[in-house]
């Protein structure tokens, strides 16, 4: 594991907001101490109200975003409620799981899953070339929706979808497996990926990704490809092309190299 690598999973959001809650609670139990001394109400109900006001206020402080001070706010209250419904503790492992294999690295990458449309990949195979057999890679491919829709209509080409999740992952290599559609999944990260194999770069990502997209895409593509991205632009780099899949409909950026 590389210094930054580390640096960036201790700066994300995330990671930040726990550690401000864990950082709330030596604050909270010294408070409780005082409150104790002045015979004041010293039970989990007061404690958790105690706890969530302050990582709310230290969030607030740290210049988090917003809906972070919400969450830190009602955090304790919530983790209260569920140990008083009294669930088999097992639930919670299951649901841990679960959420794991769906968001992994969510938390680091800020890129969560939501899915683009099929007018959407109709605009993009518009984008590719008729006279030759292009390399098309959709970088963060979610369920497989855009791998497989454009492995169907261009069987000359080669497609791939690359996924950090597993449950999205494995449901996407199952889809092509199934439906015997030529589409290729992978299970990875996109950042190790060589963008010089491709002609066609598909990303629906985040704000958050976009300067190390563009530092990464230009460092790497060739003469020729197009990098194309659903929704969210590159500020560091005016788009060459903006076009859209349907009438007002969410922008797709193009950068040609
Ligand atoms: C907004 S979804 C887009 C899904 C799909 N491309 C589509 O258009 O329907 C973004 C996906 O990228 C994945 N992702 C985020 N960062 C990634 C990375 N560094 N490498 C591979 N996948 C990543 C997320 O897990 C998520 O499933």
């Amino acid at each position: 594991m590389t210094e930054t690598y580390i640096k960036r999973i201790i700066r994300a959001p995330a990671v930040r907001a726990m550690l401000i809650q864990c950082g709330a609670l030596p604050l909270t139990l010294a408070i409780l101490y005082v409150m104790a001394s002045f015979r004041l109400p010293t039970d989990y109900l007061t404690l958790a109200v105690v706890q969530g006001l302050l990582a709310a206020l230290l969030t607030w402080k740290l210049a988090l975003a917003a809906w972070w001070r919400a969450i830190r706010l009602l955090f304790p209250l919530a983790v209260l409620t569920a140990l008083a419904l009294q669930l088999p503790s097992w639930l919670f492992g299951a649901g841990f799981l679960l959420l794991l294999g769906w968001y992994w690295s969510t938390f680091r990458t800020q890129v969560p899953y939501y899915p683009s449309r099929p007018a959407v990949w109709d605009a993009v195979r518009q984008l590719l070339p008729a006279d030759k057999a292009p390399r098309v890679i959709d970088i963060g491919s979610g369920l497989g929706g855009f791998t497989l829709y454009m492995a169907r209509v261009r069987p000359d080409a080669d497609v791939i979808g690359i996924e950090l999740a597993p449950l999205p992952w494995l449901y996407s290599w199952l889809r092509a497996k199934l439906g015997r559609i030529p589409a290729r999944f992978i299970r990875g990260d996109y950042e190790n990926l060589d963008f010089s194999q491709f002609d066609l770069v598909f990303a629906y990502l985040s704000p958050a990704a976009m300067a190390e997209l563009w530092r990464k895409a230009s460092a790497e593509m060739c003469p020729g490809s197009l990098l194309v991205s659903y929704e969210f632009v590159i500020e560091e780099r005016t788009p060459d092309s903006i076009i859209r899949a349907t009438e007002g409909g969410v922008p797709l950026y193009i950068w040609y190299f």
